[in-house]
């Protein structure tokens, strides 16, 4: 299948990173919002992170008016072109959010194109019964978008292999490194890493050391390149703790259990960097 046009849904930190990433592999981008604001401020962002490409001399600033010229800002879905390809959903984490859209989504748009979710916690499964179950996946991008490689796509239940196959070849298209992850729980990334950085949080409740010497153990002992406390406040502690319960309640099983302090945390309304205070003040 040949890919030209992609509508990215969605224009928050990943929607902007992904409409950012694909213009500059000469795709066509049209980048959804519900708000004017959101699309002016996404357009901002993605113009500002391109200055900083171009200081590092990786493009001219004539190359990037032609990137910034292929991301057509779209205010209503309605209003995209029949020809899309590629949908890839980066809206609010929220199943029944998504769902409505997807419901929506199939309706106006051509059947042949496939439908995508940057879902990070939600069932791919469940997502791609609500529109075109075989031509759904999860295609799972990490944040900075244009600097991380990874994308993880995941293969749901009724995702079939020339969807598969196709959102493989795009993501090579795009200069990142896909990996094939089947759909529970968490997927692979966030399976990991989350229950790391609940561990984390564990290990400081029980007073076995401060958060600035656990993240040194990690960072000098494990050579990650930030501490998991660290990474917790600039993910978002609400974040991880949502993804901590979709791991217990999928999995059923006690080695998920959030930790109690990151739940008091974030009662207490610190919830990392964007509250300026979680494990460190900011
Ligand atoms: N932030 C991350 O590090 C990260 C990493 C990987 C995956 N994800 C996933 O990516 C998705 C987006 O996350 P984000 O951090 O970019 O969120 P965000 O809050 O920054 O952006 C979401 C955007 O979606 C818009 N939106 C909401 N409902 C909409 C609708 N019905 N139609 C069009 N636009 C709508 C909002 O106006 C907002 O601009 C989530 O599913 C999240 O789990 C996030």
């Amino acid at each position: 299948m040949n890919i030209k046009n992609i509508a990215v849904i969605g224009a928050g930190t990943m929607g902007n990173g992904i409409a950012h990433a694909f213009s500059q592999k000469n795709f066509i981008v049209y980048l959804v919002d519900s708000e004017q604001a959101y699309l002016d401020n996404a357009i901002k962002n993605i113009s500002s992170n391109m200055d900083r490409q171009i200081k590092k001399g990786l493009f001219s600033t004539a190359q990037k008016e032609i990137y910034l010229q292929s991301i057509k800002p779209v205010m209503d879905a309605h209003n995209l072109p029949e020809s899309i390809d590629l949908v890839i959903e980066a809206i609010i984490e929220n199943k029944s959010a998504k769902i409505e859209l997807f419901n929506e989504l199939d309706k106006i748009i051509n059947p042949n194109c496939i439908f995508t979710s940057n879902t990070s916690s939600i069932s791919i499964t469940e997502l791609a019964k609500s529109s075109r179950p075989d031509k759904f996946c999860g295609m799972h991008f990490m944040n900075p978008v244009p600097i991380m490689e990874l994308v993880e796509i995941i293969r749901g239940y009724t995702t079939s292999q020339d969807t598969f196959n196709t959102v493989k070849e795009i993501s090579i298209q795009l200069g990142k490194t896909p990996v094939e992850v089947y759909d529970y729980p968490g997927f692979v990334s966030n399976r990991i890493l989350i229950p790391m950085i609940n561990e984390a949080i564990f290990t400081l409740h029980e007073g076995v050391a401060s958060a600035v010497d656990i993240d040194t153990v990690m960072k000098l002992g494990m050579n990650h390149p930030m501490g998991p406390l660290e990474l917790a406040d600039f993910i978002g502690l609400d974040v991880c703790l949502d993804i901590m319960n979709v791991l217990y309640e999928g999995f059923k099983d006690s080695k998920y259990r959030p930790c109690p302090l990151l739940v008091k945390m974030i009662n207490a309304g610190k919830l990392g960097r964007k509250s300026k205070e979680g494990f460190y003040k900011y």
